[in-house]
């Protein structure tokens, strides 16, 4: 197995339902938040991991993914011939020179776990990253950098994790974790959308994952779980027993833009932070509240 990281998979096939009919004609992996993409917070992410392949796991209605990370050159010329360089250079460095996208139709929607594994030839026998785009992390460094320095350092697969409040357990897959010397923690036991009374812990896996390529196998024969679903979790829960896998708690602020009030967190704190509106966003929302 190599150990260097090159390879990202975005799983998007999702329909997005939760945000019809917003989602209806559109991929929710395109909702911006302020002026980017979703899908695009996603491979910048990955990008500062430094992989080198952005493998998109697609369904029907997705084609806009597909568009947004190809060279508009039509676009391209009005914005040269305009004067507007800026905007050319940021349409243009989207996806850095050198970069692939690779686009991988998940023919039926048959869950998480089935959308990594038909990335399987794609990535081929290395690690790779998962990144969920619905969970948006903002962080100074990366999540998924953090996360490929974790790996660099121990070698074992890493689940980005974070507390929920115990109510809210049943949406996430979620942990239990013993030390494994060295302040790491490793998962003993993980379980997918589990009810709070059932759940071994409150630590939830956010959509953030480095695995070994021994997830591939173990994907292959497993069967539908939580929601009629091939899932990742189940995947993983058997790929403890051959090898390690540790949790990181890593540093950032995560959003749910699963869900509309995350969302809407996202964008109003987004807005906030931005270079250029900030400080009006600021001033504005001042007003509201009086
Ligand atoms: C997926 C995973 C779940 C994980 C979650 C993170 O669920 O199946 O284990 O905790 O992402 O967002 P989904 O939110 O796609 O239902």
């Amino acid at each position: 197995m190599m150990s260097t990281i090159r390879s990202a998979v975005f799983p998007v096939a999702g329909r997005g339902t939760r945000f019809l009919p917003a989602t209806k004609a559109s991929p929710k992996e395109m909702l911006p938040i302020v002026d980017k993409p979703l899908i695009q917070y996603a491979v910048e992410e990955a990008l500062s991991a430094g992989v080198q392949k952005l493998i998109f796991v697609t369904g029907s209605s997705k084609r806009a993914i597909e568009d947004h990370f190809d060279t508009d050159t039509e676009l391209e010329r009005v914005l040269d011939e305009s004067g507007k360089q800026d905007l050319l250079s940021v349409v243009r460095d989207i996806v850095p020179a050198g970069v692939d996208c690779i686009y991988i139709r998940q023919g039926t929607p048959l869950g998480l776990g089935h959308a990594v594994l038909c990335a399987r030839s794609a990535v081929g026998n290395e690690p790779f990253l998962v990144h969920l785009a619905d969970d948006l992390i903002y962080s100074e460094n990366a999540c998924l950098k953090q996360m490929k320095d974790h790996f660099g350092r121990y070698g074992c697969s890493v689940l980005g994790v974070e507390t929920v409040p115990e109510d809210q357990t049943g949406s996430y897959g979620i942990v239990a974790v013993e030390d494994d010397g060295d302040g790491v923690q490793r998962v003993t036991r993980i379980v997918e959308k589990p009810e709070p009374q059932e759940a071994p812990s409150n630590l939830a896996v956010v959509g953030r994952y480095v695995l070994t390529p021994g997830i591939f196998d173990k994907l292959a024969s497993t069967g539908r779980g939580a929601g009629n679903e091939i899932q990742l979790t189940d995947a993983i829960a058997r790929l403890i027993s051959d090898e390690p896998v540790h949790v990181l708690p890593f540093e950032g602020i995560r959003y749910d833009c699963g869900s509309k009030l995350g969302y809407l967190q996202a964008t109003v704190e987004y807005g906030l932070r931005h270079a250029d509106l900030g400080d009006s966003f600021r001033a504005y929302l001042k007003n509201l509240d009086s």
